[in-house]
């Protein structure tokens, strides 16, 4: 697979100069010079905003229910989509062949085996020097530490490994991504991401929009070459910024509505890139769940940030609006973002009727009591039984670091016990970049940001969360129960370039957990039918 250079204007090589401040190390000069070298496609040749319908994943059927089981089966492989019309088809790899991979829809208590199967090319991918390995991760989920998609728990092309999913948190908006070691941001890039929807009896019986009024919205950037090809250009490990924004694997995709509220479930799955939300009417969006799912109340907000792999379901009114209005989702500049003219919008959608259906159409006051073990939003720092644990997040020789440390499965960077409270501080000190860090297993409650972790959460992120958003020079604190699993779990930064550079550590949750390598790849000869 070729992965061309990409070409940017004089413009654009001045605004990323300006992103990376001091904090990159390679001289702007010599980043303008590979990036003129090269095969990316013109922003003329870019497919025009708002001319391609909206489309969903497709859900993805179970081949078989047995006992409180439900058995899926899916094959990771290359395959052509095309992204617009008169555009070249573009290689991608999609879980079932497509992007985003098709939608698992699960019920709590009802347990889940997903058996992955690599059907990517063999050999070595010049694109990364490896194998196109594997290992799925479904993130927002508290999977046992062999079922995680641990780094090194890499599945190779021609084998297969079965993934078992507990389903027993709250209602949640989850996605399952490739988590390999090294090439996570280029697996997911080229596709391998799709979600997971885990429903229960709460969400059910709250009167806000359900069914087809519940719609997922996969956000996502991508940097074409001119044959129409995707292109992996990291700007020397610092991050990815693309210039076609997808949804749902669509380019600026226009969705025709009801004069109704519908529910969006937002998932940033870009490499590097965040988003800065508004309607282009300047009404406001009301949010109701953020990464673990429905949040005690809704809140309304002007403008909402969402960094890689944050999950927010919002509730947008189009009865406020005429047939005929258009409303345009926006993208408002973001810090420490490349915002090129075509990054500003997202989606547009069209009002085209009255409503057909008017059941399910409120938000009541309150959403979700937290009343779960693990849920997090009733600990208090007070609560903490634990000790107090701080992560910096800086830059050093060019690799990504927490507390001057890069991956290493060998080592635990942090031991909470199992159940114990604790309270973590995240600071951010690399100036010039956003740090969307990830803890696996748990839901945590942010209880404080800004720079000394003192000013209130965002009014949109009180939920439950597995993403927290480090600004520049921040420190976020928060709070969770640690639980309800024992075992090594990874946490890393979610730009997946720093991901892969190496921004990951990992903690051990009680002591005696399962090993993260307890459950192997086997060769597909092996494979038995369910
Ligand atoms: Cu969404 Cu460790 O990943
Ligand atoms: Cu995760
Ligand atoms: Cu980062």
């Amino acid at each position: 697979m070729e992965i061309a250079q990409r070409e940017i204007s004089r413009k654009d090589v001045l605004k990323l100069g300006v992103l990376a401040g001091a904090a990159l190390l390679l001289p702007l000069e010599r980043a303008a010079k590979t990036q003129l070298l090269n095969a990316r496609m013109a922003s003329s040749q870019l497919p025009e905003p708002f001319q391609v319908g909206f489309v969903r994943p497709p859900v993805l059927k179970p081949v078989l229910r047995r006992g409180d089981t439900d058995f899926y089966r899916i094959v990771q492989k290359q395959a052509g989509v095309q992204l617009a019309p008169g555009l070249p088809k573009t290689r991608i790899f999609g879980y079932n062949g497509i992007t985003p991979g098709p939608t698992i829809v699960a019920r709590r208590g009802r347990r889940v085996i997903v058996r992955q199967i690599n059907g990517l090319p063999r050999g070595i991918n010049p694109a990364h020097g490896d194998e196109n390995t594997t290992s799925t991760h479904l993130h927002g989920s508290d999977t046992l530490p062999q079922y995680d998609g641990y780094a090194m728990d890499t599945t190779r092309p021609g084998w297969f490994k079965d993934y078992v999913y507990p389903d027993d948190q709250d209602a949640r908006t989850i996605w399952y991504h490739d988590h390999a070691f090294h090439h996570t941001g280029f697996n997911a890039y080229m596709g391998l991401a799709g979600l997971y929807l885990l429903h229960d009896d709460l969400e059910a019986k709250l009167p806000i929009p359900q069914g087809r009024y519940d719609v997922p919205l996969v956000i996502k950037d991508a940097i074409l070459s001119q044959n129409g090809q995707l292109i992996f250009e990291d700007q020397s490990l610092s991050s990815l910024m693309g210039d076609i924004i997808l949804v749902n694997g669509k380019p600026w995709p226009v969705m025709r509505v009801e004069r109704r509220k519908y529910r969006f479930r937002i998932l940033n799955a870009s490499t590097s890139r965040g988003y800065r939300l508004a309607l282009s009417t300047g009404e406001p969006l009301t949010v109701v769940g953020t990464d673990g799912g429905l949040m005690p109340r809704p809140v309304l907000v002007q403008r909402m940030n969402v960094g890689m792999a944050e999950r927010y379901e919002v509730v947008i009114d189009f009865a406020r609006y005429r047939v005929g209005q258009q409303v345009v989702l926006r993208n408002l500049d973001l810090k420490n973002n490349a915002d090129f003219s075509s990054t500003r919008q997202i989606m547009r959608f069209d009002v085209v009727s009255d409503a057909k259906d008017r059941r399910n159409n409120s938000v009541p006051p309150r959403l979700n009591p937290g009343r779960g073990a693990y849920s997090p939003m009733r600990l208090k720092e007070s609560d903490a039984t634990g000790p107090r644990r701080r992560f910096r997040f800086h830059r050093k020789n060019g690799l990504w670091m927490i507390n001057n440390r890069t991956f290493d499965p060998k080592r635990v960077d942090a031991n909470p016990a199992f159940n114990a409270v604790e309270v973590w501080e995240c600071t951010n000190n690399s100036g010039g970049w956003f740090h969307p860090f990830h803890i696996h297993l748990i839901d945590f409650k942010i209880i404080g940001r800004g720079k000394n972790g003192q000013s209130p959460p965002f009014p949109y992120e009180r939920g439950p969360k597995d993403v927290m958003y480090i600004g520049g020079g921040e420190t976020v604190k928060i709070v969770a129960k640690f639980g309800p699993r024992k075992g090594r779990y990874m946490m890393h930064c979610h730009n997946l370039v720093h991901e892969d550079h190496d921004m990951m550590i990992q903690m051990e949750v009680g002591k005696g957990g399962p090993s993260p390598l307890a459950a192997r790849a086997k060769p597909v000869s092996k494979m038995r039918p369910f």
